[in-house]
């Protein structure tokens, strides 16, 4: 293994979401979800990894890593707990983190919804209801009002693909309603409406403060979809999955435009909605035929070839050469730089990790050299945390967290990206001390 340099240019850090690790809110619809014994082994987000009460200590861990900037996300549910009424201690509780993050010199980016929404807003049917673009406006105004002068980087929604598979066609996010396809694109449309709203809102707000210095993104989750065979039925159904699920929101966020509308195409003004692309990237996926009309019958999963060295704990292949042949396409089409929103691996013995962090950097400092503007790598994640459905099994963390006392431990690839961001380079020393 070589030792590199990286781009002194590309910042460094991990991201989180709230549900995943605050714990203690109820009013949130995971909470609910929960409640209903929808996580694995009954688990509920009321426990999360105990952020809630450890900001300070998770700062101060952020700190001993490094970390130069912190992707984390706000709780609709903490800020407006009842519809139309902003909780003063929900605002309280994030502006004391963000003025923490800020004065220990790490830049936050914070998502404006990641997966989670307030039980109320559920119960009107979420982002399947028409109405649902105003209020999540009003939450965002709201944000950016109360913290703009803190936050200067924004991602309105994680993943909405991911998302709307998850809630509308897997049913394992609430409602958990299955191979709903209309409601699959019925709220595709109101979620890239509400980022188009907030991308304007959000650079209105801020440039009457007098800030101009805005990035306003969302996060896409780029699944690299390769075929089992040269059967050109599969190559269609790579083509029908990848627009369905890349391709319609990144034209949508980006560009403003509506793929799958007849009418009304471009709802607002033709123009860019969006100053960086933020990627999640995690694995390869392999796209086989089955019965689903829902799913344009075919099947995406694990190659059955991929040996046993090369899976995380949650059985997904580790490629680091797809987040090259993402990024690649994504840049070459839209030509706004990237953000690396998440990257990582549930990895429990801690035994992969190191090694998946130093091959994804790896690609990244040769897409620069590229040409391709990457400016941030957030991993995720920087604790151990709720893996939605899967509960608190899969350990994601830079830093362990022991669900019995809460305790914290940084991981050995902890301190060796921890010595990365140190370094800007991958030195002889720490491949020596953390990759043999
Ligand atoms: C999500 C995270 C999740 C991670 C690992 C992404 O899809 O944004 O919330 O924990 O992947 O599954």
């Amino acid at each position: 293994m070589k030792e590199f340099k990286l781009p002194p240019n590309l910042l460094l850090g991990s991201a989180t979401a709230a549900t995943q690790i605050e714990g203690g809110d109820t009013n949130s619809n995971w909470y609910h979800w929960s409640l209903a014994g929808k996580i694995a082994n009954n688990e509920s987000s009321i426990t999360g990894s105990d952020h809630v009460n450890q900001v300070d200590g998770d700062i101060k861990l952020m700190k001993e890593l490094n970390q130069e900037i912190y992707r984390m996300s706000i709780e609709w549910s903490r800020i407006e707990p009842q519809k139309g009424y902003f909780s003063a201690v929900g605002i309280e509780y994030y502006r004391d983190e963000l003025t923490k993050l800020c004065q220990a010199g790490i830049k936050p980016l914070v998502t404006l919804h990641h997966f989670s929404s307030p039980q109320w807003f559920q119960e009107m049917g979420g982002f399947v209801n028409p109405e649902s673009i105003n209020l999540f406006v009003k939450f965002v105004t709201k944000v950016v009002i109360e913290f703009g002068d803190l936050v200067s980087e924004y991602c309105t929604i994680n993943e909405p693909n991911v998302f709307l598979n998850d809630t509308y066609i897997d049913g394992k996010y609430p409602p958990g309603e299955k191979n709903n396809t209309i409601h699959y694109f019925k709220a595709a449309k109101h979620l890239i409406l509400s980022h188009l709203e907030c991308y304007e809102l959000i650079h209105n707000i801020r440039r009457q403060k007098g800030y101009n210095n805005t990035m306003v993104g969302f996060a896409h989750h780029e699944a690299y979809f390769d075929v089992a065979s040269k059967n050109p039925i599969l190559k269609l159904n790579r083509f029908l999955l990848d627009f369905s699920f890349h391709k319609i929101f990144l034209k949508g966020m980006i560009k403003g435009k509506i793929l799958f509308s007849l009418f009304n195409r471009y709802p607002k003004r033709k123009g860019v909605y969006c100053d960086f692309i933020g990627i999640n990237y995690y694995s390869r996926h392999l796209i086989s035929l089955s019965s689903n009309p829902a799913t344009f019958f075919s099947k995406v999963g694990l190659d059955p070839q991929v040996p046993a060295a090369k899976l995380n704990d949650l059985k997904w292949e580790i490629f680091p050469k797809g987040l090259t042949y993402s990024v690649q396409k994504i840049y070459h089409k839209y030509r706004l730089p990237i953000y690396i929103t998440e990257n990582g691996i549930p990895d429990q013995n801690d035994q992969k990790r190191a090694k998946f962090i130093y091959d994804h950097l790896r690609e990244i400092t040769t897409m620069i050299h590229d040409n391709i503007d990457i400016r941030r790598y957030y991993h995720w994640s920087l604790l151990d945390n709720l893996e939605w459905n899967d509960g608190y099994g899969p350990k994601f963390g830079l830093i362990e967290v022991n669900y019995q006392t809460f305790e914290r431990t940084i991981r050995e690839s902890g301190h060796f990206y921890a010595d990365i961001i140190a370094h800007k380079a991958v030195t002889k020393e720490a491949i020596t001390k953390y990759l043999k």
